[in-house]
């Protein structure tokens, strides 16, 4: 029997409401909406559903936090300071919010103390000391004139995240933002809110200042919606689907909004037949089993030489065999469930497709248990390009496995795809891995590793995979303007 880890069985729920100007408010229209925990279908909590007017209250306090407030004004090095006070305040709780996101995820705890947490920490202290290094440049001008150039915040940031890594691409939002000086309106998904209404107190704990960080709760086309349509919002940050970035930006054109995406992937991952192939197998079980699956990164496509395919795809199915489903809470449990219903009927509806168009299910293919969203790890062989597994973004742990012959033509087909996010090959042949880094389109390229991610290392999509870039000095790109000052000397 796998112990179940003792104190984390029923985490602390403390904020269901939304945090706008430092107070906790209902929503104005009195709404809650029921957040799951996926592993039990149990209702965890009801939290305040916010629409137009909860955004327009929280655009309000970021405005005013931004254009008269402290935050705008105080001095970077100082805004660096409580940025690391968070990231510390978010270290002493890490068990306890490891254990919230859990819950509301359904991701193992296990998992979100050693993954998730320690990047999130990681990203808030990369940030914070990025906050009084943000500095323009002189330019050498034609005539008697100074010119230089200021880098200043773009405003008020409208942040809009997904479910699947609820606190990381909190990190991954706010802390940009709030090195550049940006102020915040968030609003994290529906599925799973309470752990970014959590670091939303932590930080007022850190001292970060009323309204610089607001969080309104809610769906998509209604708190969403009028996010992304409020003229006194600069910009919208966006994680998710492609399909939702398409009608972001279509409701931000009125305002011209800056928009940057971070969406889906249909990635491939390469093994060559000089490969470490139990290397590179561990590295394609871990590189699309993941989160359950739930990466917008995850190598969905495996690619495999023909002559080292048969004996690749017995290892994949040892690994995949062996992974342990299960309780959340358990601390050797591997994958737990898929966030909703949505999604679990999702996968499963992909999996009758690659059935039905005749791929070879290996291992799985069924849902694990009667109660909860839990989904077998399943690897389809024998799939090819024009099959639908092969193309949609599943977002779940069902893996296909091509085989390749030809490297030009593989390269290809690995390019055959409306996404760019991600891409890895598994060889032991630098040039091979150099030529594969050059001309795949992809905006990450892994070479024997997958899913490495780095605060400092620009990640985005090449293509229907995203716009701009996010982490690194890139991701500060996005939250800021540059102003050029030029002064007549004469
Ligand atoms: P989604 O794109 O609908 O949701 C992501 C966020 O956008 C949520 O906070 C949601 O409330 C918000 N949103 C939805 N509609 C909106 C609108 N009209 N205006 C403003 N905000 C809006 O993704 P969903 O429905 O949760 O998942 C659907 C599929 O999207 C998944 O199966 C997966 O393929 C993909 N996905 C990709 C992610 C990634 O990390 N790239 C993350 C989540 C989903
Ligand atoms: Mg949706």
């Amino acid at each position: 029997m796998a112990t179940v880890i003792e104190t984390i069985q029923a985490p602390q729920v403390q904020h269901t409401e939304c945090f706008i100007g430092g107070k906790w408010l209902p929503a104005a229209s009195g709404k809650t909406f029921a957040t799951i925990n996926p592993a039990t279908e149990e209702t965890i909590a009801e939290v305040a559903e916010g629409d137009q007017a909860d955004i327009d209250l929280a655009v309000d306090a970021a405005r005013k936090a931004f254009d008269q407030g402290p935050w705008g004004r105080m001095d970077a090095r100082d805004r660096g300071r409580l940025m690391y006070r968070l990231a510390d305040l978010i270290e002493e709780e890490i068990d306890e919010l490891a254990a919230l996101e859990s819950f509301d995820n359904g991701k193992p705890v296990s998992v979100a103390r050693a993954a998730d947490l320690p990047l999130v920490i990681d990203c808030l202290r990369y940030y914070a000391g990025f906050a009084d290094k943000i500095h323009g440049s002189t330019i050498p001008v034609r005539g008697n004139y100074f010119t230089y150039t200021r880098k200043e915040p773009v405003g008020v940031a409208g942040q809009i995240i997904p479910w699947n890594f609820p606190m990381l691409m909190t990190a991954w939002k706010w802390g940009p933002a709030l090195a550049a000086g940006c102020t915040i309106v968030m609003k994290p998904a529906e599925q799973t809110p309470l752990t970014c209404l959590r670091m939303a107190q932590l930080a007022q704990d850190a001292g970060i200042p009323d309204g610089v960080i607001n969080v309104v709760p809610g769906y998509g086309p209604t708190a969403g919606g009028a996010l992304v349509k409020h003229p006194g919002v600069d910009k919208i940050a966006f994680t998710g689907e492609d399909r939702t970035a398409k009608i972001i930006m279509r409701n931000a054109a009125d305002s011209l909004k800056r928009l940057t995406f971070e969406l889906g992937g249909k990635s491939p991952n390469v093994i060559l037949a000089d490969a470490d192939l139990d290397a590179a197998a561990a590295g394609a079980h871990f590189g699309l089993f993941f989160n359950q699956g739930q990466c917008c990164c995850a190598g969905s496509r495996v690619f495999v030489d023909e002559r080292v395919h048969d004996e690749f795809v017995d290892k994949l199915k040892d690994l995949a065999t062996n992974r342990k489903l299960g309780n959340p809470l358990c601390q050797d449990t591997e994958q737990g469930p898929q966030i909703d219903q949505a999604q679990f009927d999702k996968i499963l509806s992909y999996i009758d497709k690659g059935n039905a168009e005749g791929a070879r299910c290996v291992v799985g293919g069924k849902r694990f248990g009667d109660k909860g969203y839990f989904i077998e790890q399943t690897i389809f062989d024998g799939v090819t390009d024009d099959m639908a597994i092969a193309q949609d973004e599943i977002f779940g742990p069902v893996m296909s496995v091509l085989k390749y012959k030809d490297w030009d033509e593989l390269i290809d087909r690995a390019n055959q795809t409306f996404y760019g996010l991600a891409a890895a090959v598994w060889t032991s042949n630098v040039g091979k891995a150099h030529d594969f880094a050059r001309r795949v389109r992809a905006g990450t390229i892994w070479v024997n590793c997958y899913d490495v991610f780095d605060a400092a290392a620009p990640f985005g999509g090449f293509k229907m995979s995203g716009q701009g870039r996010e982490l690194g000095e890139e991701g500060l790109r996005a939250y800021s303007e540059t102003k050029t000052v030029t002064i007549n000397l004469s």
